[in-house]
C-alpha cells in the first residue's frame, strides 16, 4: 500500500497544484464580475438619484431627502444611502446605516474636490461594504452635495466561498478517482501476476503439484514462471527417480550409515521434508565480546549432538529458539538460514522468546519443573502458575512456526524434548493429516513422581497428540504407559505398546539414541594430542576426563569426591595421574546450577590444594564451552573417561568417548543410573553415589591390562558402529512411516 502511494503521490500533487490554480483565476474571476455588477448597479441607481437630490440640495428640504434615503430602508438585501451637502456633511442617510458618520471617510473630500464619482470596497464595523459615491453638480458644475449608495458585499464572499468549497470537493473526488484509477491499473499489471506466481511458488513448495495450473502470460513474469516450472519439472523427476534408487539401496545395506537413512527418509518421506523441533539450535550466533567478533557455535547438547548428522545426511528444516544474542544478524526474512554455515546441508528457522518467555518456558517450566521432575537427584521441582503459562504460550508460538512449514501433503513432524509436550496436539489441531512423532531424551518417572506435577493432565494429553512417543530405554516407556494408565482416563494396549485416548492411538517405543561413529575422525589428531599434553604439561601421566555441561544430574560433585578419595587412598598414583575436567557452563540463570558452578569450583580448589606437591595439580579444571574439535583430540588421549550421572536419559558422551578410542586403549567408567549403561556392558560400572566403590573402580580402570582394555573397548565400539544415530532415526521414520499407512 505505502509504494501504491508513494507512485500515486507525485500525480496527485500536480492535479491538485493545477486544480487550485485554476481555482485560484478563477475566484479572482468571479470577484471582479461581482463587484463589476455591484458598481453598476450603484452607478445606476445614484444617477437615477441625482437630479431628485440635486433639488433636495438646493432647497434644503430634509423631508424629501428622508424620503429618498428610507426607500433603501426595505430593499433586500443590505443596502443604504447617504446624501450629503456641499461641505461633504451628511444631509440624510438611510437608518439602518445611522452610524455610518462615525466611519472614517476622508474619500468624500476627495471626491466633492475632483468631482469624479468613486466606487470601492470599505470595511465598516465587522461588514464589508461596497460604496458608490456621485457628486450632484448645479448648472454651473458647481459641487451641491454628493450621493453615496452603500452595498453590503457579504453575498459576493459567499459566492466565493462556495467556488472555493466547490473547488476542494472537485481536487477530493479527483484524488480519490486517480488513486482509485491508478491502483487498480497497478494491481492489474503488476501485483496480481506477482501474487499468482508467488502462490504458484508456494504450492510447488508444499508439494501440492495437483493445484499447480500453467501460469500463461506472453509478458516477462510468464516467462521467468516457465523457466521455473521447467527446473522444477526436472525437480521432480529427480526426486522420483532417487525416491525409487532409495528403496532398493536400503534393501541392499546392512549396517546403518548415512546413506542408507538419507535413502530410508527420501523413500518414506519423499518429497516431503522432515521437519524437526527442538529448543536448543543447532547452531549459534554469539558474540565473543573478549575478542569483539561473531562466532558461530554448536551448543553443548545432547540433542543437537545427535541430530545435526541426521539433519545434514537428509535434509530438511530444523526449527528451534534462535538463542544466540547475535542470531538475528544472520537469518534471512522469514527468519532462515543454512546450515552447518560453511556448508548448508539443511535449513535453520530461527523462533524469537522474549526475555519473559525464556524465563518462564525454558529456565522455569521446563528446566525448574521438568527437568527435576523426571531426574532423580533430590532437586526439588518448581511449579509455578506463571511458568506454565509461558510455557503455553510458547509451544503455541512453534505450534504455529512448525504449521508454517508443513507441506500440502503428509507432513513429517519430529519434536523434541520436555519443552514441547503440548506441541504434538496443537499442530494436529490444525494440521491432523501430519505424522507427529515426540522423541523424550530425559528420563521419565514413576505415576507416583510424575502426579507430582500440578498440570499433569494437561501434558500427558498434549503427548499423546502425538502418533510415536520414544524413549531411550524400555524402562522409561513402560514408566509412561503406567503414568497414562494411572493417571488419564486412558487405554494402554500392553501387547501394541500403545495409549488410546478418545479415539486416538499413540504409540510407545524405545529407540536408544546414539552418536555418528564417523563423527571422531580429525585431520591430524595426533598432533592435537601432542599439542594437549604440551599445553597442559602431561606428561605421560595417566589422563583421566570428564566432559559435560555444569549439571547437577551430571554427578560432577561426586566424581570429585571419589577422586579426592582415589588419591586419598591410593597416594602412589598422585604424580602418576592426572583428571581434566571440561565443563560448560549451563542454565546459569537458575539458582541451583549457579550454586553448583560455586560448589565445583570450591571443591576442585580445595582437592588441588589437598593433593597437590609443587607444582604438579592432579585437577585441570577447563570451565567453558568446547567445539566438538576441540574436544575430539581430549577423547583420544584420556586413559580413563569418567561419566558419573545420577541419572541420565542416555549420555551421549560415554558414546562418543568410545567412538574417539580408535585405538582401544581407553576405559569407560560408566554410572549405571544413566540409558547407555544398558547398551555398554563392558563399561566399569559404577554407582556415583558409593564414593568408596567409586574411588576403587578408578583404580581398577587405571591398572586395568591392556589386553582387557582393548577387548572391552572393541566390544563397545562394535556396539555403537551398528547401534548409531543414524539406526536411531531411520527406526524412528520408520516406525512412524509404518503406523501411518497401517
Ligand atoms: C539435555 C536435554 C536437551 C538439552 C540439553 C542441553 O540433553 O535433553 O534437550 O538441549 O540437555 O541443555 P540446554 O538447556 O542447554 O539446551
Amino acid at each position: 500500500m505505502r509504494k501504491i502511494f508513494l507512485f500515486i503521490l507525485p500525480i496527485l500533487i500536480i492535479v491538485a497544484l493545477v486544480l487550485v490554480v485554476m481555482g485560484f483565476l478563477q475566484v479572482r474571476f468571479e470577484e471582479e464580475k461581482l463587484l463589476d455588477d455591484l458598481e453598476r448597479k450603484a452607478r445606476a441607481v445614484a444617477e437615477g438619484m441625482e437630479l431628485s437630490v440635486r433639488d433636495i440640495l438646493l432647497t434644503h428640504n430634509l423631508r424629501n431627502a428622508r424620503y429618498l434615503v428610507e426607500k433603501f430602508q426595505h430593499r433586500e438585501r443590505r443596502q443604504g444611502c447617504a446624501i450629503y451637502d456641499k461641505e461633504g456633511r451628511i444631509f440624510a442617510v438611510t437608518e439602518r446605516f445611522a452610524d455610518w458618520q462615525e466611519k472614517d471617510r476622508a474619500y468624500i473630500q476627495e471626491v466633492l474636490s475632483a468631482l469624479a464619482p468613486r466606487g470601492a470596497v470599505e470595511q465598516f464595523k465587522e461588514y464589508t461594504l461596497y460604496s458608490y459615491v456621485l457628486p450632484v453638480v448645479d448648472e454651473d458644475n458647481k459641487a451641491v452635495g454628493l450621493i453615496e449608495i452603500i452595498h453590503d458585499t457579504s453575498y459576493v464572499f459567499k459566492r466565493l466561498t462556495e467556488i472555493w468549497k466547490r473547488i476542494s470537493v472537485s481536487v477530493a473526488a479527483l484524488v480519490i478517482l486517480i488513486t482509485v484509477i491508478v491502483s487498480f491499473i497497478q494491481k492489474q499489471i503488476f501485483i496480481l501476476p506477482v501474487q499468482q506466481l508467488t502462490e504458484w511458488f508456494y504450492q510447488f513448495q508444499k508439494g501440492e503439484t495437483d493445484k499447480l495450473r500453467p501460469f500463461v502470460r506472453k509478458d516477462e513474469l510468464g516467462r521467468l514462471a516457465s523457466e521455473v516450472e521447467q527446473v522444477a519439472l526436472s525437480l521432480r523427476v529427480a526426486r522420483k527417480a532417487v525416491s525409487q534408487e532409495a528403496e532398493k539401496k536400503i534393501r541392499q545395506e546392512d549396517l546403518w550409515t548415512e546413506s542408507k537413512l538419507r535413502s530410508l527418509v527420501q523413500a518414506k518421506i519423499g518429497e516431503r521434508a522432515l521437519c524437526v523441533v527442538s529448543n536448543r539450535e543447532p547452531y549459534m550466533h554469539v558474540l565473543d565480546k573478549e575478542v569483539g567478533r561473531i562466532q558461530c557455535m554448536r551448543p553443548a547438547s545432547g540433542v543437537v549432538t545427535a541430530l545435526d548428522p541426521v539433519l545434514r545426511s537428509c535434509g530438511g528444516t530444523w526449527i528451534a529458539h534462535g538463542s544466540g544474542d547475535a542470531d538475528k544478524k544472520f537469518v534471512n526474512s522469514k527468519d532462515k538460514l543454512g546450515v552447518p554455515p560453511e556448508d548448508n546441508r539443511y535449513i535453520l528457522k530461527r523462533v524469537w522468546l522474549s526475555k519473559e518467555e525464556e524465563a518462564g518456558y525454558y529456565y522455569g517450566f521446563a528446566n525448574e519443573g521438568l527437568w527435576p521432575l523426571c531426574h532423580i537427584t533430590h532437586t526439588r521441582p518448581v511449579f509455578r502458575e506463571t511458568d506454565w503459562r509461558m510455557y503455553q504460550k510458547v509451544n503455541q508460538k512453534f505450534a504455529e512456526a512448525v504449521v508454517e512449514e508443513l507441506p500440502a501433503k503428509n507432513p513429517f513432524v519430529f519434536i523434541q524434548d520436555y519443552h514441547f509436550t503440548l506441541l504434538g496436539k496443537m499442530i494436529k489441531e490444525k494440521r491432523p493429516d501430519a505424522a507427529v512423532a515426540l522423541f523424550w531424551h530425559i528420563p521419565w518417572p514413576n505415576p507416583e513422581v510424575f502426579s507430582i506435577c500440578p498440570y499433569y493432565k494437561e501434558i500427558l494429553d498434549g503427548m499423546l497428540g502425538c502418533d510415536l512417543i520414544g524413549f531411550h530405554v524400555q524402562y522409561h516407556c513402560n514408566n509412561f504407559l503406567d503414568t497414562a494408565n494411572r493417571l488419564l482416563e486412558s487405554r494402554v494396549d500392553t501387547e501394541k505398546f500403545s495409549v488410546v485416548r478418545a479415539d486416538k492411538e499413540t504409540f510407545v517405543r524405545a529407540f536408544p539414541i546414539s552418536v555418528d561413529p564417523e563423527s571422531a575422525d580429525a585431520a591430524d589428531l595426533a598432533a592435537s594430542i601432542d599439542k594437549l599434553r604440551k599445553d597442559y604439561e602431561l606428561g605421560d601421566k595417566t589422563v583421566i576426563l570428564g566432559v559435560e555441561r555444569i549439571d547437577y544430574t551430571k554427578g560432577i560433585v561426586e566424581r570429585l569426591l571419589a577422586v579426592d578419595r582415589f588419591l586419598e587412598k591410593y597416594p602412589q598414583y598422585k604424580d602418576k595421574c592426572v583428571f581434566i575436567q571440561i565443563a560448560a557452563p549451563s542454565r546459569t540463570h537458575i539458582k541451583r546450577y549457579h550454586d553448583l558452578m560455586g560448589e565445583i569450583d570450591e571443591l576442585v580448589e580445595k582437592i588441588n590444594w589437598k593433593h597437590s606437591d609443587g607444582a604438579a595439580k592432579p585437577l585441570i579444571y577447563l570451565k567453558r564451552h568446547f567445539s566438538t574439535d576441540e574436544v575430539i583430540p581430549f577423547y583420544a588421549l584420556a586413559d580413563v573417561c569418567i561419566v558419573s550421572s545420577l541419572h541420565d536419559g542416555m549420555n551421549l558422551v560415554a558414546k562418543e568417548y568410545v567412538a574417539a578410542q580408535k585405538d582401544g586403549r581407553g576405559v569407560l567408567i560408566l554410572s549405571c543410573f544413566t540409558g547407555a549403561a544398558r547398551e555398554l556392558t563392558q563399561a566399569v560400572a559404577i554407582n556415583p553415589y558409593s564414593t568408596e566403590e567409586f574411588a576403587d573402580s578408578i583404580k581398577s580402570a587405571v591398572e586395568m591390562p591392556v589386553e582387557e582394555r582393548r577387548r572391552r573397548m572393541e566390544a563397545m565400539r562394535e556396539i555403537i558402529k551398528e547401534n548409531n544415530v543414524y539406526r536411531w532415526a531411520g527406526s524412528i521414520v520408520a516406525e512412524l512411516a509404518a503406523l501411518k499407512k497401517a
